[in-house]
Formats: C-alpha cells, structure tokens, sequence
C-alpha cells in the first residue's frame, strides 16, 4: 500500500510552494516577523561615573517594523560594553536583546542596562559618549549618548 505515503507528500510540496510563494510576496501581506524592522534610538544617557572603572548607559529602541536583535554595543569609551537585565534586583548579563516587532527595548535606572568597564577615561557631565549598536537585521546604528548628572532621571530630567 504505498499509494497513502505518495498521496500525502502532494499536500506538503505544495504548503512549501505557497510559503516560498508568501516569502517573496509584498510587505503588507507578509507577517511581522518577515518586514523589515524600522528602528529609531531615543532618549540615550549615560549618568556621569563617579569613577573611571565602571559607568551605565540607557536609551529606548522604538521600531515600527518586524522583529530584530540586538546583539552587542561597542564605543570608544569602552572596550568592554556588556549587555544586562535586572532580574529580583539582581542583574545578568544578557547575549543579546529582542526587539519585538511594532515594539519597544527599554534601557532604564533599575532595569536593562548597558554596562561600561575598564573606561579609556572618566566621562564628565556634558560629555557626548559614541556608541555603534549592532542589530541582527538592521545593522549598524550610531547613537551619541549624553553625559549627565550622577543622579540624573529622565522623567524630571533633572
Ligand atoms: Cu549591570
């Protein structure tokens, strides 16, 4: 009875067909996860280091496209840029971030970070720091990062 086995093997060549065909259809049809992510970094600072071993960094991605990752960050200040969460109180170092599709990635005071070690100097107030965060999909994006008071919060913006 071989007939059953060929019978099946008709459906599945044509879904691969019809999702070959979806792939290379238009963006509007396409799921999220397929169009192309349209980033923008905002609100990026860096509250001045009291000491030139150890220094955060926060902003927000905003994207208004399909899904992408954020996979390291480099900078001048830094040859040693980690990502973290803050989990319980406690922070880890994270391989990579996801960025959800029509989503937000914050970095915020308590919460996901960027960690700056073994500073080339010590960033003052007023300073601008020049990150290059690298995304699976998107690439390369330059951001300047604003040096600001130790006790600096974005929602008073003192
Ligand atoms: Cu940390």
């Amino acid at each position: 009875m071989r007939r059953p086995r060929n019978a099946a093997a008709v459906p599945v060549a044509g879904l691969a067909l019809a999702l070959a065909l979806t792939g290379c259809g238009s963006d509007d049809s396409a799921a999220a996860t397929g169009s192309r992510p349209e980033l923008e970094v905002t609100g990026a600072y860096m509250p001045a280091p009291v000491t030139d071993t150890m220094a955060a960094g926060f902003f927000t991605v905003t994207n208004s496209g399909g899904t992408d990752t954020l996979t390291s960050v480099t900078s001048d200040l830094s040859d040693d840029v980690t990502l973290h969460s803050t989990k319980g109180g406690a922070m880890e170092e994270e391989k990579s971030f996801a960025i959800p599709a029509d989503g937000t990635l914050a970095f915020s005071s308590g919460g996901n970070h960027l960690m700056f070690e073994k500073l080339t100097h010590r960033p003052r107030e007023g300073e601008k720091v020049s990150l290059t965060l690298h995304f699976a999909r998107t690439g390369t994006v330059k951001v300047s990062m604003p040096v600001k008071s130790a006790t600096y919060n974005p929602k008073t913006g003192h």
